[in-house]
Formats: structure tokens, sequence, C-alpha cells
């Protein structure tokens, strides 16, 4: 295993994708991401060889997903110390890039930490950026492991919860092994189902705007060779209704204290068509997602997006459109505006569980959620 390798031996499944690699190459160490913005139809890597160009990829979402979002974060930091950049204006711009996903400062922060820890001994700057650098590679590790322990703690929840097997189970946006060290969140749960004969379909919400789910969750769902329908996400009421789903699964941006759920816009309806129906509705996410610092939902920015994503039929900016500009299929008349937030707060009354590396919480409290994911000696 070359040292920038991650293992993934507890992920089975289908060849892992690797959304993100450091490079060592002669002009200098990059960043290679896969470029999700062109998922399914084209498989296209994006190098990056500094942080605007990497910040430009977090907000065009070529790299996305909260896991992915904290990786990328502490690679960029790494990468601006071994190409010689200013490490603190480059680690603001990069925690900076998406506001509502928690990991993306997280990651950010413990590389800046391991750097400026390192310049503060004997270490000089290529000691430091390698510091920087081990940082990344500890988290992308550490961040496969969870995904595993939050596919055990979440597949035997949902045995306890709907004892049998044969889950019918919904998703949103998209938590698989593109936004992950190892095989995800949420998806990392269906496809433990998966592996052991449990799973009888997976509903993937398309996601609009931006078509996580048709674009990126069936792609992951047809490599992994599981039963899985696409729906619009305004068909999942008559879906509940016809009792055709037995739980709902979803990831996680951010996690405040008092177990509010910020995820992808359409995340909240599910919660509230769920409670109506008497299903189980299932937030899984690592504990890194978990804010203890937000008090609540309402102290979670939620980030709002250029309306040309709403008005513009699937159109995520592409590279040589440049960020920001309208590439879809124009479906509003001209200058309409458009009401185009990210992400919505679930209050954590609605939600049934929260599954992390750590186990689960259930009923959803501040208290239980400190206890299980406070860092070491604190709270
Ligand atoms: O805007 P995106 O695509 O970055 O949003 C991603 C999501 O909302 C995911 O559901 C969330 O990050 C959890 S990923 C494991």
């Amino acid at each position: 295993m070359a040292d920038h390798d991650v293992d993934r031996a507890e992920s089975p499944g289908p060849a892992a994708v690797d959304s993100l690699r450091w490079e060592e190459r002669p002009e200098g160490p990059v960043l290679v991401l896969l470029d999700q913005r062109r998922l399914p139809a084209q498989e296209v890597e994006l190098v990056c060889t500094d942080v605007p160009a990497l910040v430009d990829a977090i907000r065009t979402l070529a790299v996305r997903g909260a896991p992915l979002l904290g990786m990328a974060g502490a690679y960029g930091v790494a990468l601006a110390a071994a190409r010689g950049f200013d490490v603190d204006e480059s680690a603001e711009l990069l925690a900076r890039a998406r506001p509502t996903a928690v990991n993306l400062a997280y990651g950010v922060r413990r590389a800046q930490r391991a750097y400026r820890d390192a310049m503060s001994g004997e270490a000089d700057a290529r000691q430091a950026a390698a510091a920087a650098l081990a940082e990344a590679r500890a988290l992308h590790r550490e961040d496969a492991r969870a995904s595993a322990s939050m596919a055990r703690h979440g597949l035997a929840l949902l045995e306890e919860l709907l004892p049998g097997g044969g889950y019918r189970l919904l998703t949103h946006c998209n938590t698989g092994g593109l936004v992950s060290g190892g095989r995800g969140t949420a998806f990392a749960v269906v496809g433990a189902a998966h592996d052991k004969g449990e799973l009888r379909r997976l509903w993937v919400d398309e996601t609009r705007p931006l078509l996580q789910g048709a674009r990126l969750t069936a792609y992951e769902a047809a490599r992994a060779g599981m039963a899985y329908t696409l729906l619009t996400d305004n068909a999942a009421g008559s879906l509940f209704a016809s009792g055709e789903v037995d739980a709902v699964l979803i990831g996680a941006d951010r996690i405040a204290a008092d177990g509010s759920v910020a995820n992808k816009v359409g995340s909240y309806p599910l919660a509230v068509l769920a409670r109506y129906h008497h299903v189980p509705f299932i937030v899984v996410a690592p504990a890194s997602t978990v804010d203890l610092a937000t008090p609540d939902g309402a102290a979670i920015e939620v980030e709002q997006r250029p309306g040309h994503e709403v008005t513009d039929f699937a159109a995520p900016a592409i590279p040589e459109a440049g960020a920001g500009a309208a590439t879809g299929v124009p479906v509003a008349p001209l200058g309409t505006q458009a009401y185009n937030p990210a992400f919505d707060v679930t209050p954590p009354e609605l939600v049934t569980a929260i599954v992390t590396e750590n186990g689960v919480v259930s009923p959803v409290t501040g208290a239980g959620l400190a206890e299980l994911c406070a860092p070491p000696g604190r709270g």
C-alpha cells in the first residue's frame, strides 16, 4: 500500500472510487480530484496545484459532501505548505469556501494546527509541511474507519427497528464512497444491508437542483449492483403514502449540540413525511460532523446558492464555463428570481436516531450527543 493510500479492507463492495488523492509530481505536489460535476457521464480528474483552484472546486461542487470536504480542506493546507504559500491565509480561504458543512473547517484547522505545532518546535518549513500532510492522511484513514463503524452500527439499528430484512430504504443527496475515505455514511449502511442480502430496494431522490441523487447516488448504487429506483423529490410523498418506504437514511453536513441536523435541502420535508407515516428517519454522520459549539438549528449557517441552479435545469458550473456561470437548460422566464438554499435543518424531535462511528443516539438529545461525540477531555 503506497503511503497515500487508505485501507478500504473493511469496506467490501465494488472497486472504491478515488475521489481525492495526493500525488508527488516532478513539478511539485498536486491534489487530484474526481470531478463530481461531470459524473456520471464522464470520469474526469481535476488537478489542483494551488489553493484558489481547490476553493473553486469546492464552491462549484467538483469536490463535495461533508467528510470529503474535511479531507479536501486538510490536504489543501498541506498543498499550500508544500508549495510555499502562506498557510494561514490559505487556511482561511479554504475554511470559508462553503459555510454549512462543519467538516471543512474541521479538516482545515487540524492540518493548520499540525503545521503550526511543527513550526513552533524544531521543524523547518519543509518538515512542517510534511506534518500537515501526515495530518491530512490521518484524517483520510480515520474517515475510512469511521465509515466501516457507522455501517456496522447503522445496520444493527435497522435490524433492531425492522426485524426480518427486506428493507426498502429511501435516501437523499449523495453519501457514498464519493464523499468518503471509505464507503460513506448513510450509503455505507445501505451497502452493509445490501451485502447481507437485506436490501430489497433503494429509493433514490434525484435531489434538485444539482441532482446529486440522480447523478451520483444512482451511479454508486449501480456500481454496487443494488436494486434501486430513482424518483423526483416530490414523488416521495406518494411513495410513503403507499407504504413503500421502511426507513429513511440520510447524511448530515452539521449537527448542532441540540441534535438539529443540517443536510441537503429536501431532507426536512422527508423527516416530516416520515413522522406522519411512522417511518424511522435515521441520520448517519461521523462524530466530526457533530458541532457542539453550534447550540441549535437556528445557529447553523445555511449556504445560499446562485439562482441559475434553479432557473436552469441540471446546471452545475463546469470548468470551462467558469464558476457561477449558467450551463444548464433554461426553464424559467429570463430574470426570474430563485430561492436556492443548499441545505435545510431538521429539528431533533423528527430524527429517530443519529448513528456515528461511536454508536447510536436515540432518542436524539443534546446530552446523548455530547456523551457520544465530545472530544476526550472536553464537555
Ligand atoms: O452540497 P453537497 O453536495 O456538498 O451536499 C452534500 C450533502 O448534503 C450530504 O448529504 C452530506 O454532506 C452528507 S455526505 C456524507
